[in-house]
């Protein structure tokens, strides 16, 4: 079904492409579990073009890729000649002609838009500015596995700013049917668009999309809570006066003792403890966390070899 296609957003897929690629992702996992790596990708190049820092989705890419037969090339902007000014439309054909499918991770969504408009080959969003797919499907993989595969039954809260992640678990939450409630402070609300959008998803899935003001409200009976930085990369120069705007937003004890007793926290990492998250709640939840953060690793093969496959 996503053969050939770009995964740029999860609203851009259907609701069988997004169970496709849970379904899959947890299958590769305990085939990895039990020491059996397929070779769906034997032969291929993935690229990976970095206008920001990472950690976790660099890596998983890259060992993600040499698991499945491949190979994955690391694209620094500061090597390209798109970092000079080498249009993106001209970058997009020329790599087509060399690789089988490219990573991307850039600011304004608008740039992968147009490398996927003139690229022969699929592109994956390895985060913009505006969403963040592959950790938000990596999420709902983590939460089935933690809170069992019926996500229709459960209640999310995103609690902090309305950035890439809280925009990301708006169209994840549409697409599987799932209850979703964001807090943010009223000037940093999720994208107007992008929840339009996720609300006409949810029509198909039923599932209840809000947004609210108050932290409090939104985790009253959450059985999922998650959070994410203040100051999102490109944001650094804003971080002192989002620390103060935010802190009403903080994960902690207290704010948690309003949720159901076996809420899980999840975060995206990286974290900043004593802003967005305690310490105690962050390590009260670090299973979770950092299986959230394996799972980057399956959810992106998924991805890959659902996308790349010949
Ligand atoms: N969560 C995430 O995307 O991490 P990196 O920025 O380290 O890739
Ligand atoms: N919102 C964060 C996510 C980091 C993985 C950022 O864009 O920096």
């Amino acid at each position: 079904m996503l053969r050939g296609k770009d995964l740029l957003s999860i609203h851009e897929l259907s609701v069988d492409e997004v169970e496709e690629i849970l379904n899959f992702a947890a299958e590769l996992k305990s085939m990895y579990r039990s020491k059996f790596t397929p070779d769906f990708l034997k032969g291929k190049t993935l690229g990976m073009i970095f206008e920001k820092s990472s950690t976790r989705t660099r890596v998983s890419f890259e060992v993600g890729m040499y698991q499945l037969g491949g190979s994955a090339l690391f694209l620094s902007n500061r090597d390209l000649q798109l970092g000079r000014g080498e249009p993106i439309k001209d970058t997009a054909r020329v790599l087509s002609r060399y690789l089988d499918g490219i990573m991307i991770r850039t600011f304004g969504h608008d740039r992968l838009v147009e490398f996927a408009k003139y690229a022969k080959i699929p592109i994956i969003n390895g985060l913009s500015d505006l969403l963040h797919p592959c950790q938000v499907l990596t999420d709902l993989v983590t939460i089935r596995e933690h809170k069992g595969k019926n996500l229709q039954n459960l209640k999310m809260a995103y609690v902090g700013d309305g950035n890439n992640m809280a925009n990301s678990y708006l169209y994840g939450a549409a697409k599987v049917g799932m209850a979703l409630t964001v807090a943010t402070p009223t000037n940093y609300k999720p994208n107007a668009e992008v929840f339009e959008n996720a609300v006409e998803d949810a029509e198909e899935t039923g599932a209840e999309l809000s947004w609210t003001e108050d932290p409090v409200a939104a985790v009253k009976d959450a059985d999922i809570i998650a959070t994410d930085t203040w100051a999102s990369m490109g944001q650094e120069s804003e971080h002192d006066e989002r620390k103060k705007i935010f802190m009403p937003y903080q994960v902690n004890s207290e704010l948690l003792s309003h949720a159901n007793k076996n809420a899980i926290v999840m975060h995206c990492l990286p974290a900043y403890r004593g802003e967005e998250i305690t310490d105690e709640v962050f390590e009260n939840n670090a299973e979770i966390i950092f299986d959230e953060a394996e799972n980057r690793l399956h959810t992106q093969k998924a991805i890959m070899a659902l996308t790349m496959m010949d």
